[in-house]
């Protein structure tokens, strides 16, 4: 008896879980342990956002600037989830089962974010209206290494600021962070906010405001392969943009030849800051910095190598573009590149489309031994010249 309440009360549990009040119409079991159920578009978590309480989905995008759209074949195995060779039916998206105890905000105070985040970036010199961008990125398998730590390469696309507490911004690149997804694989990730990460927004679809329409692509899923020092590049080629119509930002990721695959969309009425366009774009690598042992942590930002290590052994944010209109994308023309502690972590531009970023450097620490080694020496050997 108490057992039958007991299993009872967890189906309910999964069920509200998964954030509908019916059942998911398949679940799929990923080789990596992630738990795939596919359910109802329109019985996602977004729809019970207090801003999109009379939100209709919206489908396909109205437009792609430069674009061939095609449906996506999916007879590759981007995601891992993906060798299984079961999708979502029609109508549906998968999302992954949530098994942290995480809820996806960020909760995070700005002073606390000033303190532990680090970043390597790549910015414009001007300040245009911002319509998109597009970035190939290569993913790595970077060692965290505390547990609450993370490492990141992604895409911010942003209006107002930090000090008037109304940052609005839309971020997607891939993610390792071992607390929040319980293991370290690369992972597909995406945020919102609209108040400087205090109260608003949040990771994945764990917090309501992002609507997925892809059933092929899952926001959370690990990407199957990770880039090979000196071997194959694993590229992550993500495009977002403003759609002219519902004025909706969408994200899509490019898997071919002018072949893209539309995510889902974070509509217009989640932002306080109702222009059509973005002030900011930005793109580059992330870490957080517990100082867990008392000094930096040694956690990798992209490869784990600095810039100067050369092509197949850094990280790169390759082929960036932007849309200064609502029609098209073209070649950035004036990247800066800016790290905020390049002592751990560089960025080196190489043109005005391309950066490599990383650090801290992996025998970092043998390297430094190495060198006070050196400098013991010539001290004595000083000292001993002075006698
Ligand atoms: C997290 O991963 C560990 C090791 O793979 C596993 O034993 C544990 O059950 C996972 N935690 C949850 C909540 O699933
Ligand atoms: C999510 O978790 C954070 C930190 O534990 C908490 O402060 C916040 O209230 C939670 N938000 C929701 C919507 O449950
Ligand atoms: C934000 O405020 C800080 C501290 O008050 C100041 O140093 C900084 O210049 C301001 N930034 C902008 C963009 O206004
Ligand atoms: C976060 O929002 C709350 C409630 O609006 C406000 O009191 C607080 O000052 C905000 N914190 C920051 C860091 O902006
Ligand atoms: C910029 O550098 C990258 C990497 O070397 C190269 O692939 C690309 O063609 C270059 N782009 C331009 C416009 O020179």
């Amino acid at each position: 008896m108490v057992i039958r309440w007991v299993i009872s009360l967890w189906v309910l549990l999964l069920t509200i879980g998964v954030g509908g009040s019916t059942p998911p119409l398949l679940t799929i079991q990923s080789p990596d342990g992630d738990i795939v159920d596919c359910i109802l578009r329109e019985n996602q978590l977004a729809f019970q956002h207090p801003l999109l309480k009379n939100h209709k989905l919206q489908e396909p995008p109205t437009h792609i600037p430069n674009m061939v759209v095609k449906e996506a074949e999916m007879g590759y195995k981007w995601q891992v989830w993906h060798q299984t060779g079961t999708r979502c039916p029609e109508g549906s998206i998968p999302i992954r089962r949530v098994i942290s105890k995480h809820n996806g905000t960020s909760s995070s105070s700005i002073s606390e974010r000033t303190k532990s985040h680090e970043y390597v970036i790549g910015s414009m010199e001007n300040k245009p209206k911002i319509y998109g961008t597009q970035v190939t990125m290569n993913v790595w398998h970077p060692v965290i290494e505390g547990f609450n730590e993370f490492s990141l390469g992604q895409i911010w696309l942003t209006s107002g600021s930090y000090n008037d507490s109304d940052l609005n911004s839309i971020e997607a690149g891939w993610q390792v962070y071992p607390d929040f997804y319980n293991d370290s694989q690369a992972r597909l990730f995406i945020f919102w906010t609209t108040d400087a990460y205090n109260l608003t927004g949040g990771y994945n679809l764990r917090t309501g405001g992002f609507v997925q329409t892809s059933k092929e692509i899952m926001v959370e899923g690990a990407i199957s392969q990770t880039s090979i020092f000196g071997g194959d590049q694993v590229d992550l080629t993500i495009r977002i943009w403003k759609d002219t119509k519902s004025k909706s930002w969408w994200l899509g990721i490019i898997i071919g030849h002018n072949v893209l695959e539309p995510v889902g969309y974070w509509p217009a009425s989640l932002f306080t800051i109702q222009t059509d366009y973005a002030e900011t774009v930005q793109w580059g690598g992330e870490i957080t910095n517990k100082n867990e042992y008392g000094r930096h942590t040694e956690t990798q930002m992209g490869s784990g190598y600095f810039p100067d290590s050369g092509r197949g052994k850094v990280a790169y944010m390759s082929n960036l573009q932007i849309a200064l209109t609502e029609s098209e994308f073209q070649p950035l023309q004036d990247l800066f590149v800016g790290a905020t502690h390049p002592e751990y972590y560089r960025g080196k531009k190489l043109n005005d489309t391309c950066f490599y970023y990383g650090g801290p450097q992996q025998l970092n620490s043998k390297a430094a031994h190495r060198m006070l080694d050196y400098t013991i020496l010539y001290f004595t050997f000083g000292l001993f010249l002075l006698f």
